[in-house]
């Protein structure tokens, strides 16, 4: 029987870096890449470390202590499937598998109620940080069965990122929780970002400042109590130059955003459970347009926006962005929060909201000063729904709104695109309302389909023949 403590099946900088992460931190570790070549080169940097490297998974499974816990980092879709498929005959009832990869919480509970058949633990884990976080520590979100989590505690909470009240690593939930939180950690991921980049595109080409000036605007804010890694990493990128031309480098990037599917699945499960994410989505469609560059240059040539410019006094605007900045944040996290509310009773997840919050303190894309109050609230009310009930975020929402409303009026009068901003001023305005005007959507749908209608000062369901 095998000694080492955790097998890992993908060895690509992923795995391999929460290969060497582990055994950094004492726990003996076996590895196995399909390519022969991958397979190579990792046995020759492990050389003198507790890092044995598998030349087959029949190898790999017989290098492992009992019950085998086995990390798969591979693509995540039909890899993870093949793989599954390969490994199960080599396993015994009670060994782990966990899939670290960016997987569809839906494929993880149909691969869970798979391999639970089989007497197999499977955990769908969420892993935050990217090539940095998993050699260093990530932020570790691992659901699945909760009685085996107990063979994976010391390890993972070990290998994951520490804050001052402990390590970014907590069981999640059952089933597919673990990739669903990971999930709507990507969907806030996005809304930041794109808060990020329409930021940037305001202060440049509405403000007309240079890309240094910009770099020492967010360089402050990173450094105030608005921290992030997500401004940190801005205030870095603004700052390098092309060695070739001398030019900030990030000019010279073309302006189309990729994305492999996390954002999109934020927004796709939440119309499914009817939780609005404007910020979040808004995102996901930001992208779309940006990567449509030639029907933009074609419609750039076609649609004009206003010829007015900026005239004000740029000093107190740019505080005013500031706190439209914070404000339009503050909506992702509420948004994203939200979701997770909502998918934990429809789901069963029994998610704890405030554990959630302290996990992603370290080591994650998305950790902030601000997930301190974040993670206060939901210990403060554990059932709170949407932050921006809670009194601290209130209170922010009601400081900080007329800046987030000063910042979408001049982006609109100016012709700037600010969809994300856009998205979290509306958000706000629409959420606080008692009355919205859906009575008359209502009164249309019955009009046109006898879709029905409840009525304000009696019960019951009505129709209208509208015509007479
Ligand atoms: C993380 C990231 C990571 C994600 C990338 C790329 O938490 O470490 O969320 O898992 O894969 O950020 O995502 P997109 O290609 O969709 O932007």
């Amino acid at each position: 029987m095998g000694q080492q403590h955790l097998g890992i099946i993908g060895l690509g900088v992923m795995g391999f870096n929460l290969g060497l992460n582990a055994e950094g931190k004492g726990f003996p570790v076996a590895g196995f890449d399909a390519s022969a070549e991958k397979t190579r080169q990792v046995a020759a940097q492990v050389a003198g470390k507790n890092f044995a490297v598998a030349h087959s998974l029949r190898e790999l499974a017989d290098a492992l202590e009992r019950p085998r816990r086995i990390l798969i980092m591979v693509p995540a879709g039909a890899p993870v499937d093949s793989v599954l498929g390969e490994l199960r005959p080599l396993l015994d009832p009670d060994d782990i598998v966990i899939d670290g990869g960016n997987s569809h919480f839906k494929d993880t509970e149909r691969r869970a109620r798979d391999l639970e058949h089989a007497g197999l633990r499977f955990f769908g884990m969420g892993v935050s940080g990217g090539e940095e976080g998993a050699l260093r520590g990530p932020s570790l979100m691992p659901g699945g069965h909760e009685e085996s989590y107990r063979h994976l505690e010391p390890l993972l909470t070990r290998m994951a990122a520490q804050v001052a009240d402990g390590p970014c690593c907590a069981y999640i939930g059952p089933g597919g929780s673990g990739h669903y939180v990971k999930m709507v950690h990507n969907g806030i991921e996005y809304g930041i970002l794109e808060l990020i980049a329409e930021t940037y595109g305001i202060l440049k080409n509405v403000l007309g400042l240079s890309t240094t000036e910009i770099r020492d605007i967010f360089a402050a804010w990173s450094d105030s109590d608005l921290n992030s890694f997500l401004l940190e990493i801005t205030a870095l990128v603004l700052a390098k130059i092309d060695p070739e031309t001398g030019q900030p480098l990030v000019e010279l990037i073309l302006d189309e955003a990729e994305q492999k599917g996390t954002g999109k699945w934020t927004a796709q499960d939440a119309m499914d459970l009817g939780v609005a994410i404007p910020t979040l989505a808004s995102a996901v469609e930001a992208r779309i347009l940006s990567s449509q560059k030639q029907d933009r240059l074609a419609a750039s040539e076609i649609l004009r926006g206003p010829a007015r410019r900026f005239a004000g006094d740029r000093k107190p605007w740019i505080a005013r962005l500031r706190d439209a900045y914070q404000l339009a944040v503050i909506t992702c996290y509420a948004q994203g929060f939200e979701q997770l509310y909502v998918a934990s009773h429809e789901y069963d997840y029994r998610l704890r909201l405030a554990e959630i919050a302290r996990i992603w303190k370290g080591g994650c894309i998305i950790r902030a000063r601000m997930l301190d109050a974040v993670q206060a609230a939901f210990t403060a009310q554990p059932q709170l729904k949407n932050l921006m009930l809670s009194p601290v975020f209130s209170r922010a929402a009601n400081e900080l709104s007329e800046s987030l409303r000063e910042v979408v009026r001049t982006v609109v009068d100016l012709g700037a695109p600010g969809l994300a901003f856009a998205a979290s001023l509306g958000y706000i305005d629409s959420y606080r309302q008692r009355r919205l005007p859906a009575n008359l959507l209502q009164a249309l749908r019955d009009c046109f389909g006898a879709h029905t209608y409840r009525r304000v000062d009696r019960d019951g369901v009505f129709h209208t023949d509208w015509s007479r």
